[in-house]
């Protein structure tokens, strides 16, 4: 059985999650307007990643014998000035992310709730991939600069992400 604060916990992260699949989705948006496809690719699949992240959450919660609560999610601020302005935010949100998983780990530890702790040790290993990707993608911006040329380029390598 979950403790109150462990539960109201988890509930907080789920609405996190989805409002990361919201964020992305958003940002996939306006670069399909941009237009460059294959970065709206990634960001669509990042953002029903970050749907499945929650449902991880939602279904832990009742797994554990808590209550999903669905809260509102914020709108995310649109749109953005650049490529480069999209993945610093990304690469920022998932850190900020990890630091959400941390605070979450430690009070689960504080808690004696081991099933929990042991749950959230999936979501400390994927933060590493989260921030490692976005990073990579800031970097990869940055050397092309906003160049439309070889932006284009790079639009055609995350296009490709299955
Ligand atoms: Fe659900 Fe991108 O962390």
């Amino acid at each position: 059985m979950l403790k109150k604060s462990v539960e109201d916990a988890l509930n907080k992260q789920l609405n996190a999650e989805f409002y990361s699949s919201y964020l992305y989705l958003a940002m996939s948006a306006y670069f399909e307007s941009y237009p460059m496809k294959g970065f709206a690719k990634w960001l669509r699949l990042q953002a029903k990643e970050e749907m499945a992240h929650g449902m991880k959450f939602y279904d832990y919660i009742i797994e554990a014998g808590g209550t999903p609560k669905l809260t509102a999610i914020d709108a995310p601020k649109t749109p953005w000035k650049s490529a480069q302005a999209v993945f610093e935010q990304v690469y920022e949100h998932e850190q900020k992310v990890t630091g959400l998983i941390y605070a979450l780990m430690e009070l689960s530890i504080k808690e004696k709730d081991h099933a929990t702790t042991n749950f959230l040790g999936w979501f400390v290993k994927e933060q590493v991939e989260e921030e490692a990707n976005a990073s990579e993608i800031l970097a990869q911006i940055k050397i092309v600069g906003d160049i439309p040329g070889h932006l284009f380029w790079l639009d055609h390598q995350l296009g490709k992400r299955e």
